[in-house]
């Protein structure tokens, strides 16, 4: 059956804006991050702690993190993809944090520049880190559906590096559908294999909308036991390393889709289109929610 509570991963900050082409300055996220802090969101992904010659928007990861309001009951983590991020973010009042592997060892080459064994080791050195300073870490598996440079990608495989890092210590395995490429069917043959090695309640998943499946595909993740959703916020999303990629599922249409199941989120519809419009306006977009767009016209 369906959860009662669903628990939303808001990565409009970090994934919806690292592939914006325009930097976008530092207060109007400082701002659009207060903004999301007060929709009853419970978690939201502010930044990542990456080389700003490979992610350029993200450069202003510490003044982003020292800047925003930390509104109590929200929890704010920050992607690390090294030890060099990890002390970077613990410094700038990081309290929460992600590594984030593939299932795709050309796609690990690509976005993070080492091997898929390579990057195990240096996730490996930051959960011990972590762990020291009692800093619970959150691990992706990117191209859990198919990789932009390899295609199909198996679900052993995908199953494989999300049991490495749930072993290395990662409370939750977010399976990512980078360029969303997954249907209901994908989805679920994913899920069967993983799920033999990883409870549930320990993972989330994070779908692209790149061919308009992601919702189809988190229901059906949903009706498998799963109740960690990542989402942004009017859609926005994109990982600069998958070329194509369009936006993650959009937070609205997630809201909407699970207000009408009665699945409790404590997100407050309006107030995240509301977010939504703030940054889309500031980024100069028009929304790519489905919801956004009926209720703004309504
Ligand atoms: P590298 O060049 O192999 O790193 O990059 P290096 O260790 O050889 O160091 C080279 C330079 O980078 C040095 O500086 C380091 O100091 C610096 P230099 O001496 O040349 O001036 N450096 C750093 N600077 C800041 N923060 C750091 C850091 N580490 C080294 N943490 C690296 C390796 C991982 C750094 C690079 O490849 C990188 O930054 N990649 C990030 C890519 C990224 O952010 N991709 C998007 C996020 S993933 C995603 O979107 C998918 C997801 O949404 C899920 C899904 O959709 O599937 C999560
Ligand atoms: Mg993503």
């Amino acid at each position: 059956g369906l959860p009662g509570y669903v628990k939303i991963v808001e990565v409009g900050p970090r994934d919806g804006l690292q592939n914006e082409k325009v930097i976008v300055p530092t207060d109007i996220k400082i701002e659009f991050i207060n903004q999301l802090s007060k929709t009853g969101l419970s978690v939201i992904e502010v930044t990542s702690f990456v080389s700003s010659r490979w992610v350029p928007q993200m450069a202003d990861h510490t003044e982003v993190m020292k800047g925003i309001q930390q509104y109590p009951g929200v929890r704010y983590p920050v992607l690390t993809p090294n030890l060099q991020g990890f002390h970077r973010a613990v410094a700038a009042g990081a309290t929460e944090i992600s590594v984030f592997g593939a299932a795709s060892e050309s796609f690990s080459k690509k976005n993070i520049n080492c091997s898929i064994e390579e990057s195990m080791g240096k996730f490996e050195e930051v959960i011990k880190s972590a762990r020291h300073m009692n800093i619970p870490v959150r691990g992706y598996v990117s191209c859990a559906l198919g990789c932009p440079y390899e295609g199909n990608i198996t679900p052993q495989k995908v199953t494989e590096v999300s049991k490495r890092l749930y072993s290395l210590g990662c409370y939750e395995i977010s399976l990512g559908d980078t360029i969303g490429v997954g249907t209901p069917g994908s989805m679920k043959k994913m899920l069967e294999s993983v799920m033999k090695e990883i409870p549930p309640g320990a993972l989330a998943v994070h779908c692209h909308d790149t061919y308009g499946q992601a919702l189809a595909n988190i229901l059906t993740a949903l009706q498998m036991g799963i109740s960690v959703v990542d989402s942004a916020v009017s859609g926005l999303g994109g990982c600069p390393y998958a070329k194509g990629a369009s936006g993650n599922v959009a937070t609205e249409d997630l809201v909407y889709m699970l207000n009408g199941l009665g699945l409790n989120t404590g997100v407050n519809l309006y107030k995240v289109m509301e977010a939504g419009d703030f940054i889309c306006k500031a980024v100069n977009k028009t929304t790519n929610s489905k919801v956004a767009q009926a209720l703004f016209n309504a």
